[in-house]
């Protein structure tokens, strides 16, 4: 049996099996792995491999513990996701390709970095068919009593119209007023750019 410490590529073996179920959308699905499980031969020789073949199937808990254990906290969007819809962290994190290349080299022997880049789910992905597959209309529904994005003028703004204002607002993500593994604040979304509090530009210079 090797130490612990090396434990991180039989768990990914253990997750291929685990994440071909993933691929598809919000329908409940089983859990992350587990270590009980215990590597067989075939996933011995997965260990011996090179790290670097990273996938959607690797499992993603043995090096972003951080990010796993918001998906069993109820007051942040990974908890709730996790209990409502059963995602698991390939729901949302499914671009194979970009974070193929983020993971060059990561092959869990060196630290974590402190800070990790952002990120970005798409809109599309939340709005995938059983998720939150809206029309821009039922999007803008679900918030038309939402007063949080009312500025010092008490201009309120529908959070959910705010993609579709001007071209420039469409670059805003769902997930930049939604986070999933930390507290977000809409209005803190505006800033930015409001940056006088007023959500207008051309008025004072
Ligand atoms: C072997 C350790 C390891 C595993 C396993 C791992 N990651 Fe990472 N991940 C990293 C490291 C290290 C970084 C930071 C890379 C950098 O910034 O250069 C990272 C960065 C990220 C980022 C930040 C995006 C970015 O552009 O930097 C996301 C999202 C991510 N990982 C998702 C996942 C998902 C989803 C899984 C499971 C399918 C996973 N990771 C499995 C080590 C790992
Ligand atoms: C319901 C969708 C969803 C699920 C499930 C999910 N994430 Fe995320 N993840 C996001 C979003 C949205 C962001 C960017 C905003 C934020 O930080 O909340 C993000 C950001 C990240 C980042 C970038 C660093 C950071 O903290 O911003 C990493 C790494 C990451 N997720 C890993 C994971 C891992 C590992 C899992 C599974 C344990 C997971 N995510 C599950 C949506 C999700
Ligand atoms: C400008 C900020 C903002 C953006 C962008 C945004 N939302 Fe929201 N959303 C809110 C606010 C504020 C609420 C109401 C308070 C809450 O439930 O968090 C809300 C509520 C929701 C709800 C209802 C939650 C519930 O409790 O019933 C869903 C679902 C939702 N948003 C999905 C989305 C999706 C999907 C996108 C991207 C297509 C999106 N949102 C983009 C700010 C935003
Ligand atoms: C990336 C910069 C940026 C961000 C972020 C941003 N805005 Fe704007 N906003 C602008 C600019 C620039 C204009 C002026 C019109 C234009 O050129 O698009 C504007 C105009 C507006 C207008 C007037 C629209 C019109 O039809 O003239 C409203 C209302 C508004 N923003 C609300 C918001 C709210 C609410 C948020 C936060 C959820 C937000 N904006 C985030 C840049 C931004
Ligand atoms: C309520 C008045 C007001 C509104 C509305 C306003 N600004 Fe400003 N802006 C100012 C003032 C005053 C300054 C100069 C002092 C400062 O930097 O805060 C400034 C400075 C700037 C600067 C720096 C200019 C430079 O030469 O350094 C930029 C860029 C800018 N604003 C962009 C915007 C954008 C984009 C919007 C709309 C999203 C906006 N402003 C809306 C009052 C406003």
């Amino acid at each position: 049996m090797k130490p612990i410490k090396r434990l991180r590529k039989p768990l990914a073996a253990l997750a291929v099996v685990a994440a071909i179920i993933i691929a598809a959308g919000c329908s409940p699905q089983g859990g992350e792995p587990k270590a009980t499980e215990g590597p067989n031969p075939a996933e011995q020789t997965a260990a011996a491999e090179p790290a670097s073949d990273w996938s959607l199937a690797t499992d993603c808990a043995t090096c972003h513990s951080a990010e796993a254990a918001t998906t069993t906290e109820a007051s942040l969007g990974a908890g709730v996701h996790a209990t409502t819809a059963g995602t698991n962290c390939v729901t949302c994190h499914n671009d194979e390709a970009a974070l193929a290349t983020v993971h060059q080299g990561a092959d869990g022997t060196g630290a974590m970095p402190k800070k990790l880049r952002k990120t970005t789910v798409e809109a599309q992905t939340c709005q995938a068919a059983g998720c939150h597959d809206l029309s821009a209309e039922e999007l803008g529904a679900l918030t038309a009593d939402i007063t949080d994005l009312t500025d010092s003028k008490g201009t309120t703004v529908n959070p959910h119209e705010v993609m579709g204002l001007t071209a420039g607002h469409s670059d805003i993500a769902c997930s930049d007023c939604h986070g999933m593994h930390r507290e977000t604040v809409a209005a803190d979304t505006c800033v930015g750019c409001h940056h006088a509090g007023v959500y207008e530009c051309n008025t004072c210079h």
